[in-house]
């Protein structure tokens, strides 16, 4: 990559290179602190984490394990903020002592229930001497709050009260224990936070005991597998054991939308969001005011989503706004290329037009109590969303991750992570390689720039991988000034309207830590991938978040490689010695404390 001074304003830092240490490296002049561990205490008393005798009563109180989202909200200032981080899943033989698969004891269930679920904790700068973007969790501040796997949920919109969403413990089909694989998520307009249900699918045992045709067919379709679960949760709740309680996966799988500020609140399960492997929503308000949620579904040939508002968005009225989410139209995206097919080959070969590029439309699937889909009722659309999507000839896209919109130009970023499974056959402009081992970002335009829109462009802004393979395309950048980047996951855009993306799967791919790299995407340095940030080696890199003065990414699953155990730890980070690895939140800072990426 070019000198610092060159490139776009906001990633004028030196990009360090590919890493495989066992250690977060950022580039020179920046330095890094962890923020939250996993076992750290949330309220003063929280017990010393003590990784070899963990109690559920001690994981209630701290920080929960394989941080995924960061979300920061005002408080004060600037160094006085609200943090909200999801835990998205438990890596159990790295977490216990002893630990047997076949056999889980209670306690140690109990203790990963707790380790699930989400954060909320407010953070404070530090300013040890020249350490000025530290930031450290405030412990005991009246908006710290752990929600796990045995918090109540509520279910809200269209399809709360649905037979569908009934248990025996609930009846009514409006209260949900838990919430589960929380991967990404969002902040709203209006203050609270989007939290998104991913693979909730590997929490569920026995789906091979239910017969129906018709149910066999929508558990199969979320990968909802027959026998154990691979944790065994079904042994001590009944509700995870799906010959038992049939109904219990429909209540997971959805957008839940939280209030940080009111840690008395509710979270509520939106539904008119529909459910699927949810990834994130981010909002952005349309042209008259209407809020609009961008999703994508992470699983190989699964949809991109948006829903509109049926109301408007109003500055001020929390009451008002807190009903947005539960009223509107959920859309699912069909994507066409406007390069003849033939010349689309698989291999990332640019057509004879120079880009991969075309036309979309967002087509109806539900509108509140008013089905869009022939044959399914609005309840079975949100519920069974990917038949919904699958009915309408959606387009199969190579693992939607975040979608992203810009909140400077309001231009749309969709994470494409990868899809190994599709063939050179399967290939179409909007999802050009066969083998797509290393993803690629796509850019859509809204008709009119209006969020609300039916219809929009798009093109394929980088198709990942080292810039040396010839599959790959960095916008027309030249591709000897730029980083290698695979398996984008996480994005985010910071003040100056550039592009962060975090991956997700790079030592596998790329054999070097997992990364955050920033991204011109306008001017004349469009296309210029600079690596910002690596994380320890087998972890993946989640977060970001992209400020004046820090960069916040949560570094999950550190050590997480094949062999890896509480016994025979291969991270050591961040405590160092012999300790076992912990997920963490890392904030990076310029050592002048001047502002990310200004030359
Ligand atoms: Fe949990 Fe789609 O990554
Ligand atoms: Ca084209
Ligand atoms: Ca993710
Ligand atoms: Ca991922």
């Amino acid at each position: 990559p070019g000198s610092s001074t060159d490139a776009a304003v906001g990633l004028r830092f030196t990009p360090i290179a590919q890493q495989t240490d066992d250690a977060v490296t950022v580039p020179a002049g920046y330095l890094h602190d962890v923020v939250l561990r996993w076992g750290d205490p949330l309220f003063s008393d929280a017990p010393a984490f003590d990784p070899a005798n963990q109690t559920e009563a001690a994981q209630l109180r701290q920080f929960g394990y394989n941080n995924d989202h960061v979300g920061l909200l005002p408080l004060n200032n600037q160094d006085e903020q609200v943090m909200v981080v999801n835990h998205e899943y438990t890596s159990e033989p790295m977490m216990f002592p002893d630990y047997d698969p076949e056999n889980p004891t209670e306690e140690q269930v109990r203790i990963a229930w707790a380790a699930h679920g989400l954060t909320v904790v407010a953070v404070t700068g530090k300013h040890r001497g020249p350490r000025s973007g530290a930031f450290d969790a405030i412990v005991d501040h009246p908006l710290n709050r752990r929600l796990h796997v045995r918090t109540e949920f509520e279910l809200s919109g269209p399809a709360a009260g649905s037979d569908y969403l009934r248990t025996t413990a609930d009846p009514e089909g409006r209260t949900v224990l838990g919430t589960l694989n929380n991967c990404a998520g969002g902040l709203t307009p209006w203050g609270t936070w989007l939290t998104a249900e991913e693979n909730f699918n590997q929490y569920f045992a026995n789906a091979g005991a239910v017969t129906d045709p018709v149910a066999r067919q929508r558990l199969s379709r979320y990968g909802l597998g027959s026998g154990a679960s691979e944790r065994k949760w079904e042994r001590f709740d009944d509700r995870f054991d799906l010959a038992k309680e049939p109904n219990e996966a429909n209540r997971f799988g959805w957008i839940v939308e939280v209030d940080p500020f009111d840690p008395t609140s509710t979270p509520k399960k939106r539904t008119a969001l529909g459910r699927f492997k949810h990834e994130a929503a981010t909002i952005r308000l349309a042209a008259d005011g209407r809020a609009v949620a961008y999703m994508g579904d992470d699983e190989r040939f699964d949809y991109l989503y948006k829903f509109v508002s049926r109301d408007r968005y109003r500055q001020g009225d929390a009451a008002h706004n807190a009903t947005l989410l539960d009223n509107g139209t959920l859309y699912v995206a069909r994507l066409t290329g406007d390069s003849p097919a033939t010349e689309i080959d698989g291999t990332g070969t640019l057509p004879a037009d120079g880009e991969f590029d075309g036309a979309g439309e967002w087509i109806p699937l539900v509108t509140g109590n008013v089905s869009h889909v022939p044959g399914m009722t609005a309840e079975e659309v949100l519920i069974f969303t990917r038949q919904a999507g699958d009915a309408v000839g959606a387009t199969k896209m190579d693992r939607p991750e975040d979608v992203e919109p810009s909140p400077r130009t309001g231009t749309v970023y969709v994470a494409l992570t990868n899809n190994t499974r599709r063939t050179a056959a399967q290939a179409h402009e909007a999802n050009p390689r066969g083998n797509n081992k290393h993803g690629h970002v796509l850019e859509l335009e809204e008709t009119g720039a209006d969020a609300a829109a039916a219809t929009f462009a798009w093109r394929i802004l980088l198709l990942c991988g080292d810039p040396e393979d010839p599959s790959t395309y960095f916008a027309g950048f030249d591709k000897s000034q730029v980083s290698p980047i695979s398996c984008p996951d996480n994005l985010a855009f910071d003040d100056h309207g550039n592009l962060w993306i975090s991956t997700d799967g790079q030592p596998g791919t790329l054999g070097t830590n997992d990364a955050l790299y920033g991204v011109a995407v306008a001017g004349k340095r469009r296309g210029e991938v600079r690596q910002f940030l690596a994380v320890p080696h087998g972890g993946e890199t989640c977060g970001p978040v992209v400020t004046d003065k820090r960069v916040l990414v949560a570094v999950q699953h550190p050590g997480e490689i094949d062999g890896a155990s509480y016994e025979n730890p291969l991270s050591h980070w961040p405590d160092g010695g012999t300790s076992i690895p912990r997920p963490s939140i890392v904030v990076a800072y310029r050592a002048d404390g001047k502002t990310i990426g200004q030359a």
